[in-house]
């Protein structure tokens, strides 16, 4: 069976959270789209090159989820041969036999317009940089909340403003505004969503 969720939203907004647990309720196989991103701007050189020639081992690297990693792969992220180069990984990811789940910016839009399930998962900019700020280690972080803050704001203008696959909600994608939500309650929503169409 191919069945495509496709999980979009700005920064820190909770798509991976999400992602991991329709995954784990449905059996199918999870891709965090970021990390091809942040692999590609890590790794430093024409990232054009990088792209075209990231392996395993880039994706494995401990620091992909740092606020520079972040930084840097929405800069690669603008390119629109970067974009390219990693547009068939995904779409064979997609279509893999028994499910698969892929969050990103563009999967609803244009690596999966035809998924079976879309979803867009929002929360004002505060809310997603305070989460960031605690996932990073709060008061032990070594960023403050503000600093946390700008440069989830930086990123977001970054996003929506490229001109290659900016970010923006499907025209059918279902709106998740987890602001003022549990994290459980936003994951039963999605699977209530992905069971309604299975
Ligand atoms: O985890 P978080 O939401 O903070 O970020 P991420 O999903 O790991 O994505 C990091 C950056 O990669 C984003 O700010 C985007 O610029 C870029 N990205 C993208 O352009 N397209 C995707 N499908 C996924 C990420």
């Amino acid at each position: 069976m191919k069945f495509t969720v496709a999980i979009d939203g700005p920064a820190a907004a909770g798509k991976g959270t999400i992602s991991r647990a329709v995954a784990a309720r449905f059996g199918f196989e999870h891709l965090d789209t970021g990390l091809l991103y942040r692999a590609v701007g890590m790794k430093g050189g024409d990232p054009v090159l990088s792209a075209r020639s990231l392996v395993p081992a880039d994706l494995a690297r401990d620091d992909l989820r740092s606020l520079a990693a972040g930084q840097a792969a929405s800069q690669v992220a603008a390119l629109p041969e970067v974009r390219s180069a990693l547009t068939a990984f995904q779409r064979d990811f997609a279509r893999r036999d028994g499910g698969a789940v892929l969050d990103g910016r563009d999967i609803g839009t244009v690596i999966c317009p035809d998924a079976e399930v879309k979803l867009f998962v929002t929360a004002s900019a505060e809310i997603r940089a305070r989460r960031r700020w605690l996932e990073l280690g709060g008061e032990a972080a070594f960023e403050t909340y503000d600093e946390v803050l700008a440069q989830v704001r930086e990123r977001d203008d970054r996003d929506m403003n490229r001109s290659d696959a900016p970010l923006r909600p499907a025209v059918d994608a279902v709106m998740v505004d987890t602001s003022d939500m549990s994290i459980e309650d936003a994951v039963a929503f999605a699977v209530a969503t992905v069971s309604a169409r299975l």
